[in-house]
């Protein structure tokens, strides 16, 4: 653990009681699985996640939420939340209650109650556009992948450094109209793709995981989803590149409005998540980072969530048995 300002800051909050946070929105969304009713399940969750806050000894701020104060009754962003506002250690939190609200009405792989926190002003305040976004994994050269560079050349420099042939690097890509010509690409390299449904939090952080066999990660998706994918890759290594995707000139004044100038700028890890940082998830259901919650007999539920510290790089995986409320 570093002995910076930062990491006081966060040592104060307690670590593991984020897990509490995940694990409340988990259970919550939990009971809407396989209900094939997306709203449902994200308000129950995003209820459960702000409740579960006010546990909490900190002056939070919510910086990455549910959207803009006229759009969302909880965590919006700018909201405070936590048990001390105004005495609490001050920290900015990005949060998804439900990472996959598609994949919990149809009980597919990898949804996540998920969140980052960091000190105050550490989180990239992204707005909520497409982000186009490449991971690795942890092991390589820094700078091997790079947005700049095209999809075939990214492949190739990763590869090289794997010692691999092209054609043996897997890539987890979401499958989207949009990604059409990007799965071309891979396909004409021979490459393997795997195509998620939805959960690019969960696909990103896929690559540090050699168990996944996935190397690295490629296409679009929600840029608040990046940030928080970032905050995770900080705790557990990898490299990251996001670049802000804007259809219209609405979306670019939205970014313009939290700060963004540069809007072709390409991101890395610290851009998104800098300073010592905390990423939480529990599952909610069944995926390759964490197992869903199980609600057994007798009204007894498990569940399985893990959390990560940039500044020691400590990950703990967390078997929680709950009673069923
Ligand atoms: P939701 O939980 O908000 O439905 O997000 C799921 C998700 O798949 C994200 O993981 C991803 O970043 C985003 O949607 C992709 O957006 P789109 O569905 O528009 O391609």
């Amino acid at each position: 653990m570093t002995d910076t300002a930062a990491s006081h800051v966060l040592d104060r909050v307690l670590v593991l009681e984020m897990v509490r946070v995940t694990e409340a929105a988990a259970i919550a969304a939990s009971k809407l699985v396989g209900r094939g009713d997306e709203k449902a399940a994200d308000a129950a969750a995003v209820e459960a996640m702000r409740k579960a806050f006010d546990t909490l000894y900190m002056d939070g701020t919510v910086v990455i939420g549910e959207g803009e104060r006229d759009e969302a009754p909880m965590l919006y962003i700018g909201e405070k939340v936590g048990g001390a506002p105004g005495n609490g250690p001050k920290i900015d939190i990005a949060l998804d209650p439900l990472e996959g609200t598609t994949i919990t009405a149809k009980a597919g792989p990898n949804a996540l109650a998920v969140l980052a926190a960091a000190e105050e002003g550490c989180l990239l305040n992204a707005p909520d556009v497409y982000m186009d976004k490449l991971a690795v994994g942890p092991g390589y050269p820094e700078g091997v992948i790079d947005l700049d560079k095209s999809v075939q050349e990214n492949v190739e420099a990763v590869a090289a450094a794997k010692g691999v042939k092209a054609s043996d690097i897997i890539v987890c890509v979401l499958d989207r109209p949009r990604h059409a010509d990007l799965i071309a690409q891979l396909r004409a390299m021979g490459c393997g793709i795997q195509l998620i449904p939805d959960g690019d939090v969960a696909g990103v952080i896929a690559v540090t995981n050699p168990e996944t066999t996935i190397d690295m990660y490629m296409g679009s998706g929600g840029a608040p989803e990046g940030v928080l994918a970032a905050a995770a890759l900080r705790c557990v290594g990898g490299q990251f590149n996001g670049r802000l995707l804007f259809r219209n000139d609405d979306e670019k004044a939205r970014a313009r409005k939290w700060g963004i100038t540069d809007l072709n700028r390409v991101y890395k890890l610290e851009d998104l998540a800098k300073g010592d940082c905390i990423f939480a998830a529990t599952g909610v259901t069944d995926g390759s980072l964490l197992e869903g919650v199980k609600r057994l007999k007798g009204g007894r539920m498990t569940t399985q969530s893990v959390v990560m510290r940039a500044s020691s790089g400590t990950v703990r995986w967390i078997k929680g048995e709950h009673r069923s409320n």
